[in-house]
C-alpha cells in the first residue's frame, strides 16, 4: 500500500510502498477514503514540532472498515469511520473524567501503534511509525478500534475526513470549550480549516456579531460565506471590534498559532470575557499578558485541545449537523488531490492559499 512518509524536517515526504500487518486484538484495518491536510502536519514538516521520523504523516482522515481484529465490538466491515487522533485508554484519570483529549496513555502514543512492533514496515522489514496512531496519508491503515468512530454513511468522504481534525477542533472550541451562547459576540482570528469551522459553529449557536480576522482577503470572503457578519485584517481588528462591541467581544478564538495573534486575541476580549486558544505555536513559543489588567478585569483564558471533544459522541453529531445543512462544511474543501499533491498542498498552506486540500484515495 502507498503512503506518504515523513523522513525528517524540511525534507519532502516520500511516497513509498509499505507492508501492513493484519489487525491485532482490538484493532481494525481501514481502507482510507480521504485525508485532509492540516496545519498540524505542516508544523511537523517545517520542524516547528518535533516528531520521530520515519512516520506516515496525516491525522485528519476517514475510511471504510475492511477487516476487524479479534475482540472488536461495535464496528462492522463496510462501516464509514472517522479516525480520531487520540484513541482514549478509558482507564486513566482523564478518561475517567470524560476528558479523552487529555488521555495519558492513548493507543498509538509515541506515534507507534504497538509497543511490541510496528504494524507498518518497509519491504526490508524496518518499522515505520504512524502520526498520532492513525497516519492517514496512506491507502490503508491499521488503527486502534477506539480511534475508528462510525458515522452516517451518507457523509461525503471529504467532510468525514475533515471532521477528524479541523472541524471537530473548531466547532468543539466554540460549543464544548467556550460554550458560546446565542446573542454573544464572537471574534475568530485565523480563517483556515479550524477557524472557519469555529465561525460556522458560532453562527449556528446564534452568536452576533461574528467577526473573522485574517490577513488574506480570500479568507475573509470565505469567512463571510461561512456566516461571519464582519471580516478584517489584524491591523483593522481593534477599531472594528471596538465599534461593534462594548469594550471587546464576549468570546475571542485564536486559530492561527502565533504569539502576536494570541496577544491580539486577549486584547479583543472584553473585561470578564473569554479568550480561547486553539491555534498551536511552534513548540516553546511564549506570549505575554498584562497580568494586572487581566486579573483586575476578571478575564478568562482557555486552551482548547481537540475541541474538548469526545469523538465517539461528537463525530457522529457533527456529521449529522452537516447532513442537515446546519454546518456548511463543504466550503472548506478547496481542492481534491492525490498523495503526490501533498508537497504543493503544503506550499499552498505556507502561502495561506485556500482552506483545505483533501487527499482522495
Ligand atoms: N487545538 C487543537 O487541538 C488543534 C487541532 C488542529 C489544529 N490546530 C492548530 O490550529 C492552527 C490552525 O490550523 P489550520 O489547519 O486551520 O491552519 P491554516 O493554515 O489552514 O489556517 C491558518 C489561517 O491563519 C491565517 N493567518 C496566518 N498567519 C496570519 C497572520 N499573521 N495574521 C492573520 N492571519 C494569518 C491564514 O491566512 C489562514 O487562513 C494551527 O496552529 C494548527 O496546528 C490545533
Ligand atoms: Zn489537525
Ligand atoms: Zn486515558
Amino acid at each position: 500500500m502507498r503512503a506518504a512518509v515523513f523522513r525528517g524536517p524540511q525534507r519532502p515526504l516520500a511516497i513509498e510502498t509499505l507492508l501492513l500487518d493484519s489487525p491485532a486484538t482490538g484493532e481494525v484495518l481501514v481502507q482510507m477514503v480521504a485525508s485532509g491536510v492540516c496545519h498540524s502536519d505542516l508544523h511537523v514538516v517545517d520542524g516547528e514540532w518535533s516528531r520521530p521520523a520515519d512516520l506516515v504523516l496525516g491525522h485528519e482522515g476517514a475510511g471504510v472498515i475492511e477487516a476487524l481484529g479479534p475482540d472488536v465490538v461495535g464496528l462492522a466491515v463496510g462501516d464509514l469511520v472517522v479516525l480520531a487522533w487520540t484513541a482514549p485508554c478509558a482507564g486513566c484519570p482523564a478518561c475517567q473524567r470524560n476528558e479523552p483529549w487529555l488521555c495519558s496513555d492513548p493507543r498509538g502514543s509515541g506515534h507507534r501503534l504497538s509497543p511490541t512492533g510496528a504494524r507498518l514496515k518497509r519491504p526490508d522489514g524496518s518499522p515505520v511509525g504512524v502520526y498520532s496512531g492513525i497516519g492517514t496519508f496512506a491507502e490503508r491503515q491499521v488503527v486502534a478500534a477506539e480511534a475508528a468512530i462510525r458515522v452516517d454513511p451518507r457523509t461525503q468522504p471529504e467532510i468525514a475526513a475533515l471532521v477528524g481534525c479541523a472541524v471537530t477542533t473548531g466547532v468543539g472550541a466554540v460549543l464544548n470549550t467556550a460554550v458560546v451562547q446565542a446573542g454573544e459576540s464572537v471574534v475568530v482570528i485565523g480563517a483556515g480549516g479550524v477557524g472557519l469551522s469555529s465561525i460556522m459553529a458560532a453562527v449556528m449557536a446564534g452568536a452576533q456579531p461574528v467577526v473573522a480576522i485574517d490577513a488574506v482577503p480570500a479568507k475573509m470572503t470565505l469567512a463571510r460565506v461561512a456566516g461571519a457578519t464582519h471580516a478584517a485584517t489584524p491591523g483593522e481588528a481593534r477599531a472594528l471590534v471596538a465599534g461593534l462591541t462594548d469594550g471587546g467581544a464576549d468570546h475571542v478564538f485564536e486559530a492561527i498559532g502565533l504569539s502576536e495573534t494570541v496577544e491580539l486575541a486577549i486584547d479583543l476580549t472584553r473585561a470578564g470575557g473569554t479568550t480561547t486558544l486553539v491555534g498551536m505555536t511552534p513548540q516553546g513559543d511564549r506570549a505575554s499578558i498584562d497580568v494586572y489588567r487581566f486579573v483586575e478585569e476578571g478575564r478568562r483564558l482557555l486552551g482548547s485541545n481537540y475541541g474538548s471533544a469526545v469523538p465517539a459522541r461528537d463525530f457522529p453529531l457533527i456529521c449529522d449537523l452537516s447532513l442537515d445543512g446546519r454546518l456548511p462544511l463543504d466550503l472548506l474543501v478547496t481542492e481534491r488531490i492525490g498523495l503526490d499533491g501533498l508537497e504543493s498542498a503544503f506550499d499552498a498552506m505556507r502561502r495561506r492559499d485556500g482552506a483545505r486540500r483533501v487527499v482522495i484515495f
